[in-house]
C-alpha cells in the first residue's frame, strides 16, 4: 500500500476535524482557515490518513518520509469553471478592446466565441488534445488539483462532440478529478442567428441525446445573457438537460441583469457563475436556495468591467466560490494564485475567504466536497506543498509569483 509521511510542515492550512467536515463554508465561516503550526501529515492509500502537531507525532514509519523543512501544505485548488479546451489565442480582440471596442461589439462582429468556434473547427482532435494537455499541466503546476472544463466552441453536433471527447481523454489520462459541462448554448452559430428555435432544437433533439448516451458530460451550461441566450431560452435548455440527468451550472449576469440568477435557481442549478451584474433581488433569491454563487473576477479584470459584489454576498451568509474562467476571450489565464490576488485586492475578500472559496467551496461547486477541498481524514491527497512562506496571506500578497513548490496528486508527488 502506498504511504507517505510528511514531517516538519510549517503550517498545515485548511484542516477539518473528524466529524466536523462541512459541505462548504458560508458567510462569516469563510474567514476561518483552520491551521496547525509545525505539523505532520500521513497519507495512505492515496488519501489523508491522519495529521497533527509535530510535538505529538505518535508514529515514525522508517520509509517514505518527506521532510518539508518548514514548507506549508494546503488542499489543492478546485477550479470549478474553465473553458480550457480551445483552439487558439485571441490577442487581436484584446488589442481591439484596448482601442475601445467592447466584448459585446466584438461578438456582434463575428469575433469572440464565434472566432473560437472557427479556430476549433480548423484543427484536428489530436492537436486540440495536445494544446489542452499542455494548459492542464501548466495550471496543475500552479496548484490546481481538480477542474471543470466546458465545451462551447464547437457550436455544431460534430464540434461539440469533438470538444467533449477531448475532455474525456483528458479525464482518462490525468489523475486529478475533471468534470465536463455541455455548453452548446454558448452563442448562436451564424446560420442560426435568425432561427433561435432551430438551434435550440438541434441542441435538445440531436446533441443532448448523444452527449448523454455516451456519458460525455456531467453538467449542463448556458450563457444566459442579452445578445446570447435569454432567460426563457435558458429555462427550456435546462429543463431538457435535467431530462438526461445533467444538472445546471450556468453563466449568469456577466454583462446585464438578464434574469440568469433566478432562472438558474428555479432549475436547481448547482452554481450560477460570473455575477458581475447583480443586486438585492438576486442575492435574496440565492439566500433561499442551495445554488452556489461562483465569482470569476479574472474575467472582470481582463475585460475591465466592474467586479462582483463579493462582500455583499458573504455578508448575506452565502457560500461564495471563486473560479478562473480560463478561456481565450475574457480570461486567458488559469492561474489560481493570481485569481486570489485579484479577489483580495479588487473585491476585498480576505486571503482566508479567498482560499476557502477556491478549495472547499470550489469542491462544493463540483459536488465533490466529501472527497476534496480540505485537509480531512479520508479525503483524496491532492495537496500543494508551498515554497517557504510566512502565512496564508502571503499567497495573494506575493502576486504574480507561484507559491507552489511541489504538488501531490493522490498522495504522489508530480
Ligand atoms: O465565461 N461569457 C461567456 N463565456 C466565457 C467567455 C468565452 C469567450 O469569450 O470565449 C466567459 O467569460
Ligand atoms: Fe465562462
Amino acid at each position: 500500500m502506498h504511504h507517505l509521511l510528511i514531517t516538519n510542515i510549517g503550517k498545515l492550512f485548511g484542516i477539518e476535524k473528524s466529524g466536523q467536515e462541512k459541505k462548504w463554508r458560508k458567510g462569516s465561516e469563510m474567514a476561518v482557515l483552520n491551521t496547525i503550526e509545525h505539523a505532520w501529515l500521513y497519507l495512505e492509500d492515496h488519501k489523508i490518513h491522519s495529521f497533527g502537531k509535530m510535538d505529538d507525532m505518535d508514529f515514525f514509519p522508517a520509509e517514505n518520509v518527506y521532510d518539508a523543512e518548514g514548507r506549508s501544505v494546503l488542499p489543492a485548488w478546485v477550479d470549478s469553471h474553465t473553458h480550457l479546451v480551445f483552439g487558439a489565442s485571441r490577442e487581436q480582440e484584446f488589442v481591439d478592446r484596448i482601442h475601445g471596442l467592447s466584448y459585446e461589439e466584438i461578438a456582434r462582429r463575428g469575433g469572440g466565441i464565434l472566432n473560437s468556434a472557427r479556430r476549433l473547427n480548423d484543427i484536428s482532435e489530436e492537436q486540440l488534445y495536445d494544446l489542452s494537455c499542455e494548459r492542464l499541466h501548466r495550471v496543475m503546476c500552479q496548484g490546481t488539483g481538480a477542474i471543470e472544463i466546458k465545451s462551447g466552441y464547437g457550436l455544431s453536433l460534430y464540434g461539440e462532440m469533438k470538444m467533449l471527447r477531448v475532455i474525456r481523454k483528458l479525464k482518462e489520462h490525468h489523475s486529478i478529478p475533471i468534470k465536463a459541462s455541455f455548453l452548446a448554448a454558448h452563442a448562436y452559430p451564424p446560420e442560426y442567428r435568425q432561427d433561435h428555435d432551430g438551434y435550440l432544437k438541434l441542441i435538445i433533439e440531436q446533441m443532448l441525446p448523444q452527449v448523454a448516451d455516451e456519458g460525455l458530460a456531467d453538467y449542463m451550461d448556458v450563457f444566459c445573457e442579452k445578445g446570447f441566450f435569454s432567460a426563457d431560452e435558458t429555462a427550456r435548455l435546462l429543463e431538457a438537460g435535467w431530462k438526461y440527468g445533467l444538472k445546471p451550472k450556468i453563466h449568469a449576469n456577466q454583462l446585464h441583469r438578464s434574469g440568469g440568477v433566478q432562472v438558474g435557481i428555479q432549475h436547481k442549478a448547482i452554481s450560477v457563475d460570473h455575477l458581475e451584474c447583480i443586486g438585492d433581488e438576486e442575492i435574496d433569491a440565492l439566500k433561499n436556495s442551495e445554488t452556489i454563487p461562483t465569482l470569476l473576477p479574472g474575467a472582470a479584470f481582463f475585460l475591465g468591467i466592474s467586479y462582483q459584489p463579493a462582500r455583499k454576498l458573504i455578508d448575506a451568509d452565502l457560500p461564495v466560490c471563486l473560479a478562473t474562467d480560463y478561456n481565450p476571450g475574457s480570461c486567458p489565464s488559469g492561474n489560481v494564485p493570481l485569481l486570489l490576488s485579484i479577489a483580495c485586492t479588487q473585491m476585498k475578500m480576505t486571503p482566508e475567504e479567498a482560499i476557502n472559496a477556491v478549495t472547499l467551496n470550489g469542491a462544493a461547486a463540483l459536488e465533490m466536497s466529501q472527497e476534496i477541498g480540505s485537509i480531512a481524514i479520508g479525503k483524496k491527497a491532492n495537496l500543494i506543498v508551498t515554497k517557504k512562506i510566512p502565512s496564508a496571506a502571503y499567497i495573494p500578497y506575493d502576486f504574480g509569483n507561484n507559491p507552489v513548490d511541489r504538488m501531490l496528486v493522490n498522495g504522489v508527488f508530480l
